[in-house]
């Protein structure tokens, strides 16, 4: 049985890795799905993908640190598909990575914010204004965080610092909104093989394969299950947090690191 069947979805930075994956996932149990991203030839290709397994799904191009391309982001949405049932604002930069605190420069530390936390205020409040719009109001929103936004992480303090953030706009709008029908939580990613991480290694290796290697056996050694994980283990979170299994779900923070946190919770 489909668990999101005729339900609309909306997906940030969905022409990549997680959220490429959720898209997937929220197709296969039945939404319409909306991609957004900057990047118009990955966005068309993913919609593209779920057409040919028979789902159904469009790409808007937005930049959701832009207040009027998020605006315009649900419009478009409404204007296609009716109304907004399920988010996952999933999309994310990765600036100055691999400076410490004092290293960051103010443009770094103004883009990963703009992005990553303002981003995610931007399209909460457009999609909670239309879902209190609906009759009755209702809906679902996942933000996705990350185990950085638990604990910080060296060489990651800002971006950490967003994720922090994303967990405190959650939960506020979880209690802010609940009696009105609409439930918030956090998607606490790990460590998964999608691009942001990849590139991290990447970096951190020099580019040399072998230390790539290395650094994934280090990272896997630290996770309880041994691996990390897939994107689609990230997406099928989303779907269970989105659908009326969870619903009586909300202000969480689901962690999703195959144990990487437990020693530490
Ligand atoms: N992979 C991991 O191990 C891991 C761990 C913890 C948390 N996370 C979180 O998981 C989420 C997805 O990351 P990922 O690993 O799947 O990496 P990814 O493939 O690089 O995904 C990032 C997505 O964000 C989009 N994006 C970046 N800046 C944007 C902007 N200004 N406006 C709109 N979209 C923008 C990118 O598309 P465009 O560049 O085309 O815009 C892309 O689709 C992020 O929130 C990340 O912080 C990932």
């Amino acid at each position: 049985m489909q668990r999101l069947t005729n339900k609309v979805a909306l997906v940030t930075g969905g022409n990549s890795g997680i959220g490429r994956a959720a898209a997937h996932a929220f197709a296969r149990e039945g939404a319409k799905v909306v991609l957004a991203a900057r990047g118009v030839d990955r966005g068309h290709a993913v919609v593209r993908e779920i057409k040919e397994k028979g789902g159904e799904a469009i790409f808007v191009q937005t930049d959701v640190s832009k207040p009027n391309q998020v605006e315009s982001l649900i419009h478009k949405t409404v204007e296609r598909y009716g109304r907004l049932d399920c988010a996952l604002n999933n999309a994310a930069a990765y600036a100055g990575a691999f400076s410490a605190t004092a290293d960051f420069s103010e443009e770094e530390f103004d883009l990963t914010i703009a992005v990553d936390l303002k981003g995610v205020w931007l399209c909460m409040k457009y999609e909670i204004k239309q879902m209190l719009s609906q009759t009755p109001s209702t809906g679902v929103i996942v933000n996705t965080s990350s185990v950085n936004g638990l604990g910080g992480a060296p060489l990651g303090a800002i971006y950490s610092a967003a994720k922090s953030g994303v967990l405190a706009l959650t939960k506020s709008a979880a209690q802010e909104y609940g009696r009105q029908g609409i439930r918030v939580n956090a998607l606490v990613a790990g460590a998964f093989q999608a691009p942001m991480l990849e590139w991290s290694i990447e970096h951190a290796a020099g580019g040399d394969p072998a230390e790539i290697k290395k650094i994934e056996e280090k990272y896997a050694a630290m996770i309880s299950l041994g691996r990390i994980g897939r994107p689609e283990e990230a997406a099928e979170v989303a779907v269970w947090l989105c659908s009326d299994a969870a619903s009586y779900v909300t202000g969480h923070s689901m962690i999703a690191d195959g144990g990487l946190t437990a020693p530490f919770r």
